[in-house]
């Protein structure tokens, strides 16, 4: 929209600190162009290279294009100005561009035994991963692993494509293009950090409510939506906290999680959070109904009908009070969407309603994509198809307007008491 969000050249990087970490690959070279187009756009750039760097390239081609000193011995200074420190302290964001089966390993278990691992441990800036190495090496499950665990810890992982390799074979582990590393660079840069600091519960995915110890009755959530929201949330600066049911999507890592399984779990975990919480998003696909006596063997097919005895789940989004929490729903439905939508604003008394007609091509359960409409006291405003993450940052938007409305209420109402 505004300027802030500009993608001409250079205005996202232009004076961030940007620490370049290259490893032992063939594809260091392609950092010296990352490098280059690093620099071109306005960023400061500091290179950091393990020893196997400085054999496929000299530390020189770098330092002629950063105008700036890489660091590539831990020892060099004999502790005058500890740079690995410094660097990961000063950095906005640290990419390991190529980051070997070998660097990864050490990153994943915190070794610090050469510039580059150092540098990561002494950083809390957001870290890029860019691998390059052979697919065996890329496929084996200990770099899997590895991957995972920095994953988990919120590193952001660009691929490897496919293509021809060092050892002339062709497979997955070519080192992602320097044009991509940037676009991602500017990305992870470009986050407002708006949410900073605010408290935001999710809940996500489908509840079960079990028949037996074998069966349940579930619903067919995919929780991509509510996935979407705690990433955005999260990196928009907020301390998020994902309620999940049944997903059949990734958890997102850099959110604290917890896992439920029935309503009545929902419920209870949900009351919990809230007690320090701004905002509920309530975007879980809750069970109406649970069996009224679950077996407690497996039920055996005899041949007659069988008939399920349903009692009513309570509403949890209508039971939890409203101000100052900030309180959204979702209305999935197949048909009256807005009206519907309509009553629920009033009947759960929510801030804001998320409608979708879950019926509508490229909406609803398991689709990338959702078209949606926000509800609320005002209004209608009907959005276009867009991804879940996008409309994830739209519902957010909403979300802070509706914080910051709150916070130049809440002045009035403690000068009207004490009055
Ligand atoms: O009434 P309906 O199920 O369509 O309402 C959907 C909204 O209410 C969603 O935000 C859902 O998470 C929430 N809900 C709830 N408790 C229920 C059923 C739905 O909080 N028992």
């Amino acid at each position: 929209m505004g300027a802030a969000n500009s993608h001409s050249p250079g205005s996202v990087l232009t004076g961030k600190r940007i620490v370049l970490g290259v490893s032992g690959s063939i594809a260091a070279f392609k950092a010296v162009a990352l490098a280059s187009e690093l620099v071109k756009a306005g960023a400061v750039v500091d290179v950091v290279m393990t020893p196997a760097a400085t054999r496929f390239v000299q530390p020189l081609s770098f330092e002629a294009i950063t105008h700036r000193p890489v660091v590539s011995d831990l020892f060099a200074d004999q502790g005058r100005s500890i740079a690995h420190v410094s660097l990961g302290v000063d950095a906005n964001v640290l990419v390991v561009a190529p980051a070997t089966a070998d660097c990864l390993a050490g990153l994943a278990l915190g070794f610090g035994h050469d510039a580059l691992l150092a540098t990561a441990l002494s950083s809390r800036a957001p870290l890029l991963l860019a691998p390059a190495m052979e697919t065996l090496m890329y496929e084996h499950p200990a770099t899997q692993q590895n991957l995972e665990t920095l994953r988990r810890r919120g590193a952001i992982v660009i691929e490897p494509a496919h293509g021809r390799l060092a050892s002339g074979r062709s497979g997955r582990g070519r080192m992602a293009e320097p044009v991509q590393i940037v676009e991602a660079l500017r990305t992870i840069l470009g986050r407002t950090r708006d949410l900073a600091d605010r408290r935001i519960v999710v809940t996500a995915g489908g509840t079960r409510e079990p028949i037996d110890p074998v069966r349940f009755i579930g619903n067919h959530s995919s929780g991509k939506m509510g996935v979407a929201i705690a990433e955005a949330a999260r990196d928009r600066g907020a301390r998020v906290l994902l309620i999940v049911g049944a997903v059949s999507v990734p958890l997102p890592p850099g959110v604290e999680v917890q896992q439920v399984t029935t309503t009545l779990d929902l419920k209870a975990a949900v009351e919990a959070a809230i007690r320090d919480a701004d905002v509920l998003v309530m975007a879980a696909a809750v069970a109406d109904f649970r069996v009224e006596q679950v077996a407690s063997d497996k039920i055996k097919r005899t041949g007659d009908e069988f008939t399920l005895h349903l009692i009513p789940n309570p509403d949890i989004l209508a039971s939890i009070a409203a101000a100052p929490l900030v309180k959204v729903g979702f209305a999935a439905e197949t048909h009256d969407l807005l009206t519907n939508a309509q009553q629920k604003l009033v009947k759960k008394n929510v801030d804001l309603i998320v409608a979708n007609d879950v019926t509508a091509p490229g909406s609803g359960f398991g689709t990338d994509t959702n078209q949606v409409s926000f509800i609320d006291r005002d209004g209608i405003e009907d959005l276009p198809l867009l991804s879940k993450r996008e409309v994830a940052d739209r519902l957010l938007d909403r979300v802070l307007q509706l914080l910051r409305q709150r916070s130049s209420e809440i002045p009035s109402l403690v000068g009207r008491e004490s009055g």
